[in-house]
C-alpha cells in the first residue's frame, strides 16, 4: 500500500511540474486576462484529479468576485475575511482545509464539497485574486498540492491584472 501512495504522490508532484510550462505556453503572447484565467481553470481542473471545482475569485472594489472557473455554479461575491477564500485573501497565505465542516465560516457553494485549498495570487506583492480548488473527497489536498500550486500561483500573478 505504501508504495502505491508514494507513486500517487510522485505523480501528483510531477503533474504540477508539467502544468506550469503548459500554462506559460498558453499565456505566451496573449494579453487578455479573462481568456488566460479561463484556460488556466480548465488546465488546472484537468491536472488535479481530486478537484470538483477550480476557479478564481478576483479582487474587485474591496471584495472577492467570481472569475473564470470549472465546475458547478458558485457564490458570486465573498467578503474579505469570510470563508476560506476570504481568509486566504486577508492573510495572503495558502490555506488547506482537510475537512470543511471543521472550518468555522466555510462557505458551502456546493454541499458536496469536503475539502479545499486556496492560494493567494499576488502581483508585485498586492493581492489580485485567490485560486480556489475544491474536492468531494475529505483531505484531498496536502503540502504537495501547496508546493505544486505555489509556482503556478506565481505565474498567474504575472498576468495583466
Ligand atoms: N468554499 C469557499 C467558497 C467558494 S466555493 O467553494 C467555490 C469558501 O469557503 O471560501
Amino acid at each position: 500500500m505504501e508504495s502505491v501512495s508514494f507513486a500517487a504522490e510522485l505523480d501528483k508532484s510531477s503533474r504540477y511540474r508539467d502544468l506550469k510550462p503548459q500554462l506559460a505556453a498558453l499565456f505566451d503572447g496573449e494579453p487578455d486576462l479573462i481568456a488566460n484565467l479561463a484556460n488556466a481553470a480548465a488546465a488546472l481542473k484537468g491536472c488535479i484529479r481530486a478537484a470538483s471545482w477550480v476557479g478564481f475569485y478576483v479582487v474587485r472594489n474591496g471584495e472577492l468576485v467570481l472569475g473564470p472557473f470549472q465546475g458547478n455554479v458558485a457564490c458570486v461575491r465573498i467578503a474579505f475575511g469570510r470563508g476560506v477564500c476570504g481568509a486566504c485573501a486577508t492573510e495572503k497565505r495558502t490555506i488547506i482545509v482537510p475537512d470543511v465542516e471543521q472550518f468555522a465560516g466555510h462557505i458551502a457553494c456546493d454541499a458536496g464539497s469536503r475539502s479545499e485549498i486556496v492560494l493567494p495570487i499576488l502581483k508585485d506583492g498586492t493581492l489580485v485574486a485567490v485560486l480556489d480548488v475544491d474536492s468531494y473527497d475529505l483531505a484531498a489536498f496536502d503540502d504537495l498540492d501547496a508546493a505544486g500550486l505555489t509556482p503556478i500561483a506565481e505565474l498567474l500573478g504575472t498576468l495583466a491584472w
